[in-house]
């Protein structure tokens, strides 16, 4: 049984960097063309979402079942654990915090000269 937890979180891990690579795939596509397609804004809006729900999910499942276990052999007060822990609840709040802006992202086109300076000038949403 927890074999197979294992190898669900690690599974999981694989559709994570799945899903980043889509991402990535999209950003390239972004700096390349002017127009974005539809199909693009729909991916967006389908990345937030897994971010939201799976990844989230995901952490909940380590941060409450995989990590318990394992201080019984790693120290919690440092080491990887906590240092999982951190970056957890820093990818935890990033994903919130970004939730509106993956829903605009589905729904128009990036802000008007985003692609200045790395940045956004102008929203035109
Ligand atoms: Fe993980």
């Amino acid at each position: 049984m927890a074999l197979q937890c294992v190898e669900t979180l690690i599974s999981e891990h694989r559709t994570v960097e799945g899903v980043l690579a889509e991402l990535e795939a999209l950003i390239d596509d972004f700096l390349a063309n002017a127009e974005v397609p539809d199909a693009a804004k729909q991916a967006f809006g389908s990345i937030g979402d897994f971010l939201a729900k799976d990844l989230v999910l995901h952490i909940r499942k380590e941060d409450y079942g995989l990590f318990p276990a394992l201080e019984r052999f790693l120290p919690l007060e440092q080491g990887p654990i906590t240092v999982m822990l951190h970056e957890h609840a820093e990818i935890t709040q990033a994903v919130a915090a970004s939730a509106p802006e993956w829903t605009r992202l589905s729904r128009t086109a990036p802000p008007v000269g985003w692609r200045q300076g790395g940045s956004a000038t102008t929203d035109a949403a």
